[in-house]
């Protein structure tokens, strides 16, 4: 009925902004003794900033972490009650992982957690993500760029794949990633973005 449908849409919601709101950036540099992520940088707890640390392994661990709990709410969602839980639920983990309630409601800017909920509804949509994100980051070297580069061409891309709904749901991500990402806007306007690996 209406009713459980509505039911089971709230309970992936809720169980996807729980996966979504681990920050695994946060967590991984403080278990290795790198004090809080938060204040070097750009002061966010994305693997973009973890790197900036030094740290490789630990940048792209946070960036697969932040990626597949995305995934695995889509998919678990997806198996157990369908597509519109599955949506519900990667929206909650997108959402989680800027917003989760164990920071304040201070999270992360959603990129590596639109990637993998993006795989969750399939390869190819998550191909153009990375497809656009790295040509961008080998022409120009800004993580942010990148990211907002693929942001703009995914929303479109599902379209055209024939995911309308999708397409729709990751438009407005893509909204909300444009409207975290301000800061970095600002600097890359001004010329004082700093590049992929360097510490500023
Ligand atoms: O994924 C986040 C990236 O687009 C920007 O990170 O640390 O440079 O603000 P950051």
């Amino acid at each position: 009925s209406g009713r459980s449908l509505a039911l089971i849409i709230l309970a992936a919601l809720v169980v996807g902004y729980l996966l979504g709101s681990i920050p695994f950036g946060l967590l991984l540099t403080r278990a290795a003794g790198l004090g809080d992520v938060r204040s070097i940088g750009s002061g966010n707890i994305g693997a973009t900033n973890v790197l900036r640390t030094g740290h490789k392994g630990l940048a792209a661990a946070t960036l697969l972490l932040d990626m597949f709990k995305g995934t695995v709410a889509v998919l678990l969602a997806n198996h157990f009650f369908g597509m519109e839980a599955a949506m519900a639920a990667g929206f909650g983990a997108f959402i989680g992982h800027i917003f989760p309630v164990w920071l304040g409601f201070k999270g992360g800017k959603g990129v590596a957690t639109y990637l993998g909920v993006l795989l969750g509804f399939g390869l190819n949509p998550a191909l153009v993500f990375a497809v656009v994100w790295i040509a961008m980051a080998l022409m120009f070297r800004f993580s942010s760029l990148a990211a907002l580069s693929a942001a703009i061409i995914v929303p479109v891309s599902l379209f055209y794949m024939g995911m309308p709904m999708v397409a729709l749901m990751f438009g407005v991500m893509s909204v909300i990633v444009f409207w975290k990402h301000r800061a970095n806007i600002q600097r890359l306007a001004a010329g004082t973005e700093s590049k992929i690996g360097s510490k500023g």
